[in-house]
């Protein structure tokens, strides 16, 4: 029982300003659009509009107090204000919840009509700790029209009505269906079944209002969060590229639920979890609709201390790990195949409880970046530690607004899931690490392609601050740009990253071989259901690793490569494979880093 006291002068000021505003008067000419509708497409070409009248609300600094006559409830000192503000009488006004902080106390009300609640008009009032009444909002109406509260339209009919253009499916599992009045914007109140309705696979999830006597969809309640992220874009490299504010980069059928489960506004969700150092660290919400909007100050350098510019790069980092999550998935790296996800919705065989951990600013290194990536059903972790001081004219950088560094990185989570079933053991040997060093830069490379016209590729030359840096040569169809061969692989340094450039510029070979035969498809990121060279060329470079040895070599990696094009393609780009991998002397009789540039009979 909280106590309100009886102060009469306060009461006097809060009728004052009731009879100020009064109830929101029914559908004023000037209604903005903007703050009362939401328009939305709902299943294929249904556009619902919705509307909620518009509302009042009012602070009142120290405090306005309420008239009880004594003591009373949080329900019904709410309930005497409301009344007093918006002339309704008590019986028309249903508390519905109530929730409590340290400073304040909030009540949550509707209104009803005929006795039956109203789904869009509500009110509430906040309290503080001196129970006084600090905020107050309504949009409460005086309806001129309400419609018969007895429905003449069955609820088994408006679901069935509701689950058609919705493209969903009501459970049983959801709440009940209840009966609700719809406010319209002619002031009418259209009485409505309310149900949820859903779809999985597209990722849908509403609550229809079917009016109870037309039968009509007259409003929907969508309960995907939207959000909105400033980032560099996946199919740009480098920060000089510019930044851009993305809306729903997610993919519906990847991430069902979105980035960020329901109630986790932080840079924290089922395929990832991005922060500086301790999992407390992440990059909370800009504004309080899934809003991650934050300035990137290239004058301040990424440093050990709380930089300026972490939560972008938090949010950078976060964004690029999930794209990568949805476009794999997209591919086949799901949760059948040993993929990352905390929750696996039940679509698989693998262990949840493993989103990818990303480390940004991370203040126990410098220099570098690196994946871990253990078993099934535990967490691998990205690191991503401050570029400093490595030469005199080397600025500070940060690799997490890179993005080629991050997919590169990504990268060996998904060649160490996919070799050998999800065991994080099958990429050891040298010959096998340098493979994945290989795949990794051929991923970020197939992100940042952009058309047919195929450009030699350099890595990191942002964070190297000029080409070259951490890449011997471009990755490139010409032999003079790039010489590196098979045999190279005893020449060059006995080191994964120095041997991994040569697979990297046989799959960029690969690449513009299948690019160059079927074309370039602009929606590869997104849509793996098209024919194009690049679309190929990322189902078999995902396919390719499930079917290939543990702890593979050069030979068996092309091997499994053309074996995965007879799987999906029935063979179909055999020889331009054959000869993509022997113009770099990993033709049929190659073996032991021995050049070889024959190709099959027939091919
Ligand atoms: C109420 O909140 C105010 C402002 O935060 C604080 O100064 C005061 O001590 C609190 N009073 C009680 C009784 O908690
Ligand atoms: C759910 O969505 C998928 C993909 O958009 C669609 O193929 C399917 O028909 C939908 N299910 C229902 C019940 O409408
Ligand atoms: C960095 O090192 C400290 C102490 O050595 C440790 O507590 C912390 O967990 C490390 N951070 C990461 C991301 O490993
Ligand atoms: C989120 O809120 C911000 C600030 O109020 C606003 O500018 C933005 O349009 C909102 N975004 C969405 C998707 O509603
Ligand atoms: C230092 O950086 C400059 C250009 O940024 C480059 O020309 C030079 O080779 C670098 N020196 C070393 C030792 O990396
Ligand atoms: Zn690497």
């Amino acid at each position: 029982m909280l106590s309100f006291p009886n102060l009469l002068s306060h009461v006097a000021l809060a009728v004052a300003y009731a009879s100020a505003t009064s109830a929101s008067p029914v559908l004023p000419d000037t209604v903005v659009k903007y703050s009362t509708h939401a328009t939305r497409e709902v299943g294929e070409g249904v556009s619902v509009e919705s509307f909620y009248p518009p509302g009042i609300y009012k602070t009142f600094d120290d405090g306005a107090d309420v008239f009880t006559g004594g003591t009373a409830t949080i329900q019904q000192a709410a309930i005497a204000f409301i009344q007093s503000e918006v002339g309704v009488d008590a019986d028309n006004i249903q508390i519905t919840t109530t929730s409590d902080s340290d400073v304040h106390k909030v009540a949550y009300a509707r209104q009803k009509l005929n006795n039956i609640p109203v789904a869009n008009a509500v009110a509430h009032v906040a309290f503080n700790n001196a129970s006084r009444v600090v905020a107050f909002g309504s949009s409460f109406i005086r309806s001129a029209k309400v419609a018969s509260p007895e429905p003449s339209v069955e609820i088994e009919n408006a679901i069935k009505t509701a689950e058609g253009t919705m493209k969903g499916t009501h459970e049983d599992s959801f709440p009940c269906p209840a009966l609700e009045y719809w406010i319209q914007k002619d002031g009418s109140a259209a009485l409505s079944h309310v149900f949820q309705v859903r779809n999985q696979t597209a990722g849908t999830w509403y609550e229809a209002f079917v009016d109870a006597h037309s039968g009509e969809l007259v409003s929907v309640t969508d309960f995907v969060a939207h959000a909105t992220y400033r980032v560099l874009p996946i199919w740009k490299q480098y920060p000089t590229e510019g930044f851009e504010v993305l809306v729903d980069p997610h993919d519906k059928i990847a991430s069902p639920r979105g980035w960020h489960d329901a109630g986790l506004t932080r840079t924290l969700g089922n395929n990832a979890i991005s922060f500086r150092d301790s999992m407390g660290n992440t990059a909370p919400q800009s504004a309080d609709n899934l809003t991650f909007v934050y300035d990137y100050d290239f004058g301040v350098p990424p440093d050990y201390g709380n930089s300026a510019n972490l939560h972008f790069a938090e949010v950078n980092a976060f964004y690029i790990v999930n794209t990568l999550h949805d476009i794999t998935y997209r591919y086949g790296f799901t949760e059948n195949s040993y993929n990352f996800q905390d929750d696996n919705f039940g679509r698989g065989g693998d262990l949840g409880a493993d989103r990818v951990m990303v480390s940004v600013q991370d203040s126990n290194g410098s220099n570098n970046a690196n994946f871990a990536t253990p078993p099934d059903g535990q967490n691998p972790l990205m690191r991503l530690f401050p570029f400093i001081v490595y030469n005199v004219s080397q600025p500070q950088r940060d690799p997490a607004i890179e993005n080629d560094l991050i997919v590169h990185e990504f990268g060996h989570g998904v060649s160490n899931r996919l070799t050998g079933g999800g065991s994080g053991r099958c990429l050891q040997t040298l010959e096998a690490r340098s493979l994945g060093e290989g795949w990794s830069d051929a991923l970020a490379e197939w992100t940042e392609q952009k058309s047919a016209d195929i450009k030699d590729y350099f890595l990191e030359e942002w964070l190297g601050n000029y080409p070259g840096r951490w890449r011997t040569y471009p990755y490139s169809t010409s032999t003079a740009t790039n010489p590196l061969m098979y045999s190279s692989g005893t020449t060059v340094q006995q080191e994964e990253h120095y041997i991994g450039e040569i697979w990297a510029n046989m799959l960029h070979n690969v690449y513009a071989a299948l690019v160059g035969e079927h074309g370039f498809s602009d929606t590869a990121l997104t849509n793996p259901d098209e024919n194009e060279g690049n679309v190929v060329y990322m189902h078999l470079f995902i396919d390719s690793l499930s079917i290939q040895p543990c702890n593979p070599t050069f030979v068996a990696a092309r091997d499994a490569w053309i074996q995965a094009d007879v799987n999906r393609y029935s063979g179909a780009n055999k020889c331009l494979f054959w000869k993509a991998f022997a113009s770099r002397g990993l033709g049929t009789n190659a073996q032991d880093f021995k050049d070889d540039f024959s190709v099959p009979t027939g091919c």
